[in-house]
């Protein structure tokens, strides 16, 4: 059969309220065209972000009946203990209430002022983690990353031989580890490929530098390495996904990805030295070793999320929808970043409103355009989330300015994506009208979350 259908059925549904073009300009406008400040149930289609807005499917909610609340030692732990280690391979393995529990933990231990910590591209918070113990975050995106055109399928790897001059330049002693998102979030959701991933292991095993690797799409990543990569057609997603950890010497988790859960997070190491730090600070923030910030019930659902990420028909299925669109888009005329990535689709936004100056937040206007056209709520990564240099506090524009509409797992169908495709065609035939926007409040970091905006 040709036709890709969704491997799933519907078991429970959840209405989705209609507004008219006018309700959503007056909420837009009070949300202070911040789609973040907007009410849920105020968008139609919300492609805010993949994270914790999977549909968890039946076993997962069986299990959750399971969960153990024991303070300590729950059987739940051990579900979830099992459940990582068997796919990710760590001595030590942390819980932690999210993904950003867990760089917080890490950092907190590994990160002092003054070093610099390479990754292939930050996420926000990893970023923000980062800067926040006085470290530099250092993006090494290779040079296909920025060429929107390039169709090289690996558009998420790390530039090594700038990670080889790094280290023997600043030397081993202000790099404390070695970062790479799998698949790389911030740089348009594209994987890094094995290959990739063992050079970067190599130089920082021969530099005597910690390689860790921020897995949050891991799944999508060992999926796409399958398809891809050559010499991988024939080996199970799963295999690929062990070997991928296998190179590493730690791990941080956000569970609310590629494990379906609503919550939770890990962070791994071989080091039970560091670990023992790292629990000490777990104790203090998030709470006992064996549950870190988490119910038991979510252990549980975690466990059976992993098992079930790495199902190869339920990641054909998931690559092949992002590609759906960003090819009806490529079809349109209209650019986004290709080749497709797993969990979300990028619009190119320079090329969408060249008209619009950096620092006045293209990104941010075409989210709002997007949200007035169809209730549809897309996150800017620009100059929004990254043009505040945290050390001068001045801005400058980024690297790239994207609008994420990322897909949550199993939840829309392919006509939800349909009639998102015919919202941005019909923002797309008057983009020349559309203006920029300016910052009219904001914190110092995370700006994005919480900043007010009006039109220029
Ligand atoms: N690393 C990456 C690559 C991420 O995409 C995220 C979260 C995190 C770390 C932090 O995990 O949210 O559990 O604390 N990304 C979400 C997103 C928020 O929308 O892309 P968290």
């Amino acid at each position: 059969m040709k036709t890709i259908i969704e491997p799933f059925r519907i078991k429970m549904v959840e209405p989705i309220k209609l507004t008219t073009r006018e309700q959503r300009e007056q909420l837009i406008e009070a949300a202070k065209y911040n789609p973040f400040l907007l009410r849920a149930e105020d968008v139609i289609i919300d492609l805010l972000t993949d994270s914790g807005t999977s549909a968890m499917s039946s076993e997962a909610w069986a299990a959750m009946m399971r969960g153990d609340e024991s303070y300590a030692g729950a059987r739940s732990w051990f579900r979830f203990r099992d459940a990582v280690k068997d796919i990710f391979g760590f001595e030590q393995i942390i819980p932690t209430h999210q993904g950003r529990a867990a760089e917080h933990i890490l950092f907190g231990v590994m990160v002092h002022p003054g070093c610099i910590v390479p990754n292939n591209t930050h996420f926000d918070t990893t970023r923000a983690n980062i800067e926040f113990n006085g470290g530099e975050a250092l993006d090494l995106p290779c040079a296909e990353a920025t060429d929107l055109d390039s169709d090289f399928p690996f558009k998420g790897n790390m530039d090594t031989t700038a990670l080889e001059e790094l280290v023997a330049d600043k030397g081993p002693e202000k790099i404390p580890l070695i970062m790479v998102t799998v698949t790389n979030n911030s740089g348009g959701g594209q994987p890094v490929s094995m290959a990739n991933i063992r050079e970067i292991s190599r130089v920082s095993r021969d530099a005597g530098i910690p390689f860790y690797i921020d897995a949050c799409r891991f799944a999508e990543n060992a999926h796409f390495i399958k398809r891809r990569e050559p010499g991988f057609e024939n080996t199970a997603t799963i295999d690929i996904a062990r070997e991928i950890f296998s190179y590493a010497d730690g791990c941080t988790m956000s569970a609310k990805k590629d494990a379906f859960a609503n919550i939770g997070g890990f962070l791994c190491t071989n080091d039970a030295e560091l670990a023992h730090r790292e629990r000490n600070i777990l104790i203090l923030t998030e709470g006992f070793p064996t549950y870190g910030g988490l119910a038991g019930r979510d252990l549980d659902a975690i466990a059976v999320g992993l098992c079930e990420v790495l199902d190869e028909h339920y990641l054909d299925y998931r690559l092949l929808s992002t590609r759906y669109v960003v090819q009806h888009l490529l079809d349109s005329g209209i650019s986004v970043v290709a080749p497709a990535g797993g969990h979300a689709v990028y619009l190119d936004v320079r090329r969408f409103l060249p008209h619009i100056e950096p620092l006045q937040y293209p990104g941010q206007s075409l989210a709002v355009e997007l949200y007035v056209e169809a209730g549809i709520r897309s996150v800017e990564i620009g100059s929004v989330m990254f043009g505040l240099d945290p050390h001068t506090g001045k801005e400058r524009p980024a690297r790239l300015e994207l609008l994420r509409l990322a897909i949550p797992r199993r939840v829309y169908t392919q006509s939800h994506m349909d009639y998102v495709l015919e919202a941005i065609s019909l923002v797309w035939q008057r983009r020349s009208e559309i203006r920029g926007m300016r910052i009219v409040r904001a914190p110092q970091f995370l700006r994005h979350f919480t900043a007010e905006f009006d039109w220029v």
